[in-house]
């Protein structure tokens, strides 16, 4: 056998698949168990890979959730040229109506509002003046809008992770491909400054063949997830009824594009294990009033997941997740190969050779050539911009960029699908003592074509 991947026979999954079962609900179980039936399985209506937006000078924006990242990202949206933000949607008024000052004093029209429950998204779908719905709600409502976009012939732009289940992930590419509407996780860190000058270096071939990455989510939240607002209403609840990763994207999603994840490679399988689950109840000792009803749940999610993924190359991944200790932010961002190592955090280069020896040197020299051609030419306003160190800005340049030039977009819904399944295959994994779990091939085989 040439790799890893043919060691997990269909039976073996079915099998492990069947003994997870009495710990994950059985919906969760029959998603696990149609997924390699449907991965061989040519897609009914074509894929979407490479499939281009049609060209337009102006792009009419429709945002569901204006909490903290749907309003921090509303400025990004507003900054760029041809872009006009026609309508908002929050079950929070106030949001919406902060919102729209926002977008007035920038000198916009003012956007209509969806302010009429939980399910006013839908309204907000079925406008004729939007091209693109950007979705900044909480998890559990990633898809539903989704769909409802793409299904109003909209293209979707979802926050991370781009769902929480393999099936919802399955949804989101049967309806992009059926709809032939582009569903794109907005995973930001894929346009970090180091990342994308580091994906310049690997496709210039300076780590040589690559061979293991190391990715992470490792922020510590505690006080964020017990606030009496923002995502401390919902973020928490997760570390309740799941262990596993429960924020796999961030990390993953540039070590993915490093590794040419469904242009090439793609993941094959998981092995994860759980920490014991302290340290959120410890530090909510310390700081919740004994009368609060948040003194009543119990943590099942593990504080530090730690999975490892397989790709068909055979390359490794180790990929981390922590928010409930104290660490200091780290998303790893680790490349290695033949020829030499990058590591994040602070951002290191060793290549194999090098003048000095062996020790870590740093990115400036290779900084003239390797920058990549977006940071160098609108690198400036993206800092000034701020989010996320002017990432968030070049992400939704690109993307405009991409839909007013009638590109395809740099990531797709397979791309979106194979950076959050590791979620749910994580869960998977935990709960049969840290069994080989297998990803679905959601591009069901055009991952070998080279893109
Ligand atoms: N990419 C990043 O760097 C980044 C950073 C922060 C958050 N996020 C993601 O963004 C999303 C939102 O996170 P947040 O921090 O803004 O949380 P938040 O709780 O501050 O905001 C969520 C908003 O969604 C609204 N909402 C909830 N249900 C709704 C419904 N049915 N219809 C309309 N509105 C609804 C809430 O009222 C709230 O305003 C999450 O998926 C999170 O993971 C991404």
């Amino acid at each position: 056998m040439k790799n890893g991947s043919s060691r997990i026979s269909r039976r073996d999954l079915i099998k492990s698949a069947a003994m997870a079962g009495a710990t994950l609900g059985l919906t969760e179980l029959r998603a696990a168990s149609t997924v390699a039936e449907e991965s061989i399985l040519p897609s009914p209506s074509g894929t979407v890979i490479g499939m281009k937006f049609e060209p337009r000078s102006v792009i009419r924006v429709g945002i569901i959730g204006v909490g903290a990242r749907g309003a921090g990202m509303l400025p990004n949206f507003l900054a760029v040229d041809g872009v006009q933000i026609t309508a908002l949607c929050d079950i929070v008024k106030d949001k919406c109506v902060n919102a729209q000052q926002v977008i007035a004093k920038a000198g916009h029209k003012a956007p209509s509002l969806f302010v009429n429950g939980e399910r006013d998204f839908e309204n907000l779908c079925k406008r004729d003046d939007i091209d693109f719905i950007y979705i900044a709600t909480p998890w559990d409502w990633h898809v539903p809008m989704a769909v409802a976009a793409m299904k109003n012939g909209k293209h979707a732009g979802v926050e991370v992770p781009a769902a929480v289940t393999l099936k919802e992930c399955w949804e989101l590419v049967d309806t992009s491909e059926q709809t032939r509407r582009h569903c794109i996780m907005m995973e930001n860190c894929c346009y970090g400054y180091n990342e994308m000058m580091v994906l310049n270096m690997v496709r210039a071939g300076l780590f040589g063949e690559l061979i293991h990455g190391e990715a992470a989510y490792i922020h510590d939240l505690r006080s964020l997830l017990f606030e009496d607002q923002s995502e401390g209403l919902w973020r928490r609840f997760p570390h309740v009824t799941r262990d596993g990763n429960l924020y796999p994207t961030h990390g993953l999603g540039p070590v993915a594009q490093y590794m040419d994840v469904n242009r090439g490679d793609r993941f094959d399988y998981l092995v994860s294990m759980s920490s014991l689950s302290v340290s959120l109840g410890e530090y909510r000792e310390k700081h919740i009033p004994a009368d609060s009803p948040k003194r009543k749940e119990k943590y099942k999610c593990g504080d530090i997941n730690t999975s490892m993924i397989k790709t068909a190359k055979g390359r490794t991944i180790m990929l981390q997740h922590t928010v409930s200790t104290p660490r200091t932010y780290d998303r790893i961002n680790l490349i290695s190969g033949t020829k030499g190592v990058f590591r994040d955090y602070p951002a290191r280069l060793y290549f194999d050779g090098q003048e000095g020896g062996e020790k870590w040197t740093d990115l400036d020299k290779h900084k003239p050539q390797y920058e990549h051609p977006l940071w160098k030419n609108i690198g400036e306003l993206a800092r000034k911009r701020g989010g996320h160190g002017g990432m968030d800005f070049i992400m939704v340049y690109r993307l405009m960029q991409c839909m007013r030039e009638g590109l395809a977009p740099d990531m797709d819904v397979y791309d979106g699908a194979s950076v959050t399944a590791p979620g749910p295959l994580s869960e998977m994994s935990v709960a049969q003592g840290s069994a080989p779990v297998k990803f679905p091939d959601f591009t069901r085989g055009k991952w070998k074509e080279s893109r």
